[in-house]
């Protein structure tokens, strides 16, 4: 699937056997500067998933007659604003009767030339804007330059135990701290999701409902799952049960991610260490990866692995941050050897405070709230300011206050804490 970024005309996802991907007439509408051909993409469910993700204003498709029907109504399921043009082989009443039932806007037949197709594409955009200007709603174009409105922060630790999901939780908290925006908390760690204990929070309703809902997601189905946190961010955990989270598609993660990016500023992701479909599905959907590693040998091979497995798969290298987690540390590898081994810039360092972080894992307090004078919380602070879009020094060898970092750390109980919330229902 070839992917374009988004730009200002009009969003085109076009599904086309492989053979005619090449064909003058995609060519030509990619040469149309009113036209944003966001991607072309020749098997059918990878065309599902382009439209999920990128919510097209239309979407072309030449596939066989007996599958037309069938792509338009998945396509309405994923995007109920994006607009279908199908293409037939030849004239035929029967199947343009058939597609235009399930909701085709224009059905062109072949041979195509791209003028024939930008008047298509112009007519039935201006004739859904008009039906819209007398429904009082938005114009295409605008619902177009609202899209991917919000930051999609992906969290992963190349191995377990690096302190990926005590970076998500601390990173959502700082954001909403640095921004006051709205802030999202997901565990797409579905298995053994840790978000819910370091937050101390529970509700019946999890990830799993918007899974199962994946095609219906709403504002009311949103604001049930979401649960609230007495930092102020929202927070999706995970599925109650690990057999809940077997055969989540890439679809679903979409949609997910989707409903999430709409409605939050900053949605931060924490998700477990392994490369499936979930994981793959996350890396592309997000604007920023943060890969989580301390300064350990088994911890930088494998850091070096997905390093390499990222650049394999697309993702630019500018969107992955290095975030070292307990560093610097005693007899342990220096930074600059860490960046020289793994050829990637360290982005932040998180340093290591046994006492302070372990207190808030207990207590399901982020360590950002319960010792928010501390080394650890002041670099977390640091590293959400730097994804807000601050120009901060991310990387520390030591506290900014020595003495209020010294103070605290001997300190056993926080100087404030929050009650222990139970949220949700
Ligand atoms: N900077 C840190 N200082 C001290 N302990 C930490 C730090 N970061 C993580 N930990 C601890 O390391 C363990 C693993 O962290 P966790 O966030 O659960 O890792 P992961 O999600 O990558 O498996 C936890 O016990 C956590 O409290
Ligand atoms: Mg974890």
């Amino acid at each position: 699937m070839a992917a374009q970024g988004q730009g200002t005309g009009l969003g085109v996802v076009i599904i086309a056997p492989a053979d005619a991907l090449d064909q003058d007439w995609i060519a030509g509408l990619q040469s149309e500067s009113s036209i944003n051909v966001l991607a072309r993409v020749g098997v059918l469910q990878r065309g599902i998933e382009a439209v999920q993700q990128f919510q097209p204003n239309i979407v072309l498709i030449d596939r066989p007659v007996d599958q037309l029907e069938e792509t338009i109504h998945s396509i309405y399921a994923v995007s109920s604003n994006t607009l279908c043009v199908a293409v037939l082989p030849q004239q035929d009443m029967a199947a343009v009767r058939r597609l235009v039932g399930a909701g085709a806007r224009d059905i062109l037949v072949k041979p195509l030339n791209h003028r024939e197709i930008i008047a298509s594409l112009r007519q039935v955009v201006q004739m859904e804007d008009a039906r819209r200007q007398r429904a009082g709603q938005q114009s295409l174009l605008a619902i177009s330059r609202q899209k991917r409105a919000g930051k999609v922060i992906l969290v992963m630790g190349p191995k377990g135990g690096v302190g990926s999901t005590t970076v998500a939780t601390n990173l959502a908290v700082a954001l909403k701290h640095v921004g006051g925006h709205d802030v999202a908390l997901a565990d797409f760690s579905l298995q053994f999701g840790d978000v819910a204990v370091l937050l101390n929070l529970f509700s019946k309703h999890t990830l799993h409902d918007l899974a199962i809902h994946y095609d219906t997601i709403d504002d009311s189905l949103m604001e049930r799952v979401m649960v609230p946190h007495a930092s102020g961010i929202k927070v999706l955990l995970a599925p109650a049960e690990p057999e809940l989270s077997a055969d989540m598609s890439g679809v679903q993660v979409n949609a997910i991610v989707r409903a999430l990016r709409a409605r939050y500023a900053y949605t931060v992701i924490d998700c477990w260490s392994f490369l499936d479909e979930v994981t793959e599905t996350l890396m592309a959907a997000a604007d920023q990866v943060l890969l989580v590693t301390t300064p350990e040998v088994p911890a930088l091979k494998n850091t070096k692995q997905a390093l390499e497995y990222f650049t394999r798969h697309g993702v630019h290298r500018d969107n992955v941050a290095l975030v070292l987690n307990r560093f610097p540390s005693v007899k342990g590898v220096t930074l600059q050897d860490i960046q020289q081994h793994l050829r990637h810039p360290v982005q932040a360092n998180l340093p290591s405070d046994g006492p302070a972080v372990t207190y808030a894992a207990n207590k399901g307090i982020p360590v950002v709230q319960s010792h928010p004078q501390s080394w650890v919380a002041q670099s977390f602070l640091k590293l959400a300011a730097w994804i807000a879009g601050d120009n901060v020094e991310t990387i520390t060898q030591g506290p900014s206050k020595p003495e209020a970092f010294a103070a605290q750390s001997e300190t056993k109980q926080p100087r404030w804490r929050l009650g222990m919330r139970k949220s949700g229902s």
